[in-house]
């Protein structure tokens, strides 16, 4: 392959599929100092040896026995890239960006926050899973919530490592399955937005919102970011701004 400015060539360890559509993809032997919940890029090259990049979150923290990174993937069959990636087996050769972005760290999150909320729709999920696995840096909060909105049971993924870091975090972390588009026992049903209005996730969670104590953190969707903003806004919470604090902040993925 050739090389291209900006990345890495890495190799692929392995691919699991979750489901028709969602896929992990583990890639080892790049170098990427990276914060956890940060993102880079993958890239691969079209038929006319074009590279096509796009961002994706890391899913692992940073550590110093693995070198590998982990994505979660949701394939568009009408994207460009995404059904590239999926089709990648171990041993496959990929491109990996040479820098880390976002601000969906811990640095980010204030001190006197007191509940934190994670709320995540589809593969949005994973940069909070990486914040939450980094063993150096554990969010302070008393309260942790992490939501994850999809659209079937099915796509709630990581289940195991969700368990283990329930177990760590020694009953400080809550994790809280919505679903859209079936009924499962147990579970929340509907969208972000609505279920905070009507009061559903902070009963689920045990957890109220407030200006004084909420600090939100948003991945996914951008429709779902843009509704649950302004729901938690009519609720007095304020975006973030790095000058004069805040509740809220995002990462859109599209
Ligand atoms: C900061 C950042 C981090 C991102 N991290 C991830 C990640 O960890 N995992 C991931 O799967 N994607 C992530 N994305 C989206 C990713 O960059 C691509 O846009 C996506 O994989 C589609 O690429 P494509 O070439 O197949 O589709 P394109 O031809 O680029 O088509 C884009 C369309 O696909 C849909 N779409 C894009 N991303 C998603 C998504 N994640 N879930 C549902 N629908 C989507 C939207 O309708 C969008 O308009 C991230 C985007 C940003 C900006
Ligand atoms: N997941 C699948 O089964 C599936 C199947 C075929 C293709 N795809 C492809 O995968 C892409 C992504 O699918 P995805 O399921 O990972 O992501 P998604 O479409 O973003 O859905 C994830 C969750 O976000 C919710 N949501 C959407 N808009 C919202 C809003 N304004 N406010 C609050 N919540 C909102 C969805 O609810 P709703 O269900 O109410 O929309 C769903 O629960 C699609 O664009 C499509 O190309 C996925």
């Amino acid at each position: 392959m050739i090389e291209l400015k900006g990345f890495n060539l890495g190799k692929v360890e392995k691919r699991v599929d979750w489901t028709d559509e969602l896929f992990s993809l583990r890639v080892s032997g790049v170098p990427l100092a990276f914060k956890a919940g940060q993102f880079t890029k993958l890239a691969l090259l079209d038929e006319r040896g074009h590279p096509i990049s796009r961002a994706y979150s890391v899913v692992n923290a940073p550590s110093e026995q693995f070198d590998w990174l982990e994505f979660l993937i949701v394939a568009n069959p009408q994207g460009q890239l995404t059904p590239k990636l999926q089709q990648l087996r171990s041993g496959d050769r990929i491109f990996v960006g040479a820098t880390a972005h976002g601000d969906l760290v811990h640095d980010t999150i204030p001190k006197q926050a007191n509940d934190l909320w994670l709320l995540s729709t589809g593969t949005g999920i994973g940069p909070f899973l990486s914040l939450l696995d980094d063993i150096n840096l554990l969010p302070h909060s008393d309260n942790i919530v992490l939501v994850h909105g999809v659209r079937y049971d099915r796509d709630h993924v990581y289940k195991y490592l969700i368990e283990q870091l329930q177990q760590r975090y020694e009953g400080r972390l809550k994790y809280v399955p919505i679903v859209s588009r079936e009924h499962i026992e147990g579970k929340l049903q509907g969208r972000l937005p609505e279920l905070i209005t009507s009061g559903e996730l902070s009963n689920k969670a045990d957890v109220p919102f407030s200006q004084q104590n909420s600090f939100v953190m948003m991945c996914g969707n951008p429709e779902m970011i843009k509704d649950t903003s302004q729901v938690l806004q009519g609720l007095g919470l304020e975006k973030y701004r790095t000058r004069t604090g805040g509740n809220i902040i995002y990462e859109r993925y599209w």
